[in-house]
């Protein structure tokens, strides 16, 4: 069985995330939506338990796919649950520096392939902290993430920014 993971923080889950998801289901048996514990990020909007259950909303229409939480080296949580696969979207060349560092850095440490998806057009803009920083000043989302995640925001910020 060829498991893939799609690794990232999710802080929230975007239409990017969820279209580069649905495409990796279609190429593997299963994949794992890693969310990680401890991102370098200082500050996270979501809690892991609010961007869990937000992924599992949001991809429930894939019946190959589940989340997981993981901390520490990628590729050792690739080994624990059979992943031999990492899949990554690349909305541009911006991206291609850090992540083909990171493929590479995997390779070496455990032999694990990185497999990247050009982004769909339409979400080559979006990332997550964009999203969160729209969403804070009470700009439109509802374009760039599913219903449920721009609602999720709207509570959260509706205060700010009305206050902004
Ligand atoms: O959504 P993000 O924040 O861009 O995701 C980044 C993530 C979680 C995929 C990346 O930081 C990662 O893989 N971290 C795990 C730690 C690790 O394995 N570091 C070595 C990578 S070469």
């Amino acid at each position: 069985m060829a498991t893939a993971l799609c690794p990232g923080s999710f802080d929230p889950v975007t239409l990017g995330h969820v279209d580069i998801v649905e495409r990796s289901a279609r190429h593997f048996d299963e994949v794992i939506v890693a969310v990680i514990r401890n991102p370098q990020k200082a500050q996270s909007l979501f809690t892991l338990e609010e961007r869990q259950e937000m992924l599992a909303e949001v991809l429930s229409h894939l019946p190959n796919i589940r989340i997981e939480f993981f901390k520490g080296l990628l590729v050792e949580f690739a080994k624990d649950h059979g992943a031999e696969s990492i899949v990554k979207g690349l909305r541009a060349i911006s991206d291609f520096d850090y992540e083909l560092q990171m493929a590479q850095m995997n390779q070496q440490l455990t032999g694990i392939d990185t497999f990247f998806l050009s982004t769909s057009p339409q979400y080559s803009f979006l990332s997550s902290s964009l999203v969160r920083e729209v969403a804070r000043f009470g700009g439109d989302v509802s374009s760039m993430v599913p219903p449920l995640v721009a609602k999720r925001l709207a509570e959260r910020y509706g205060d700010a920014s009305r206050e902004a």
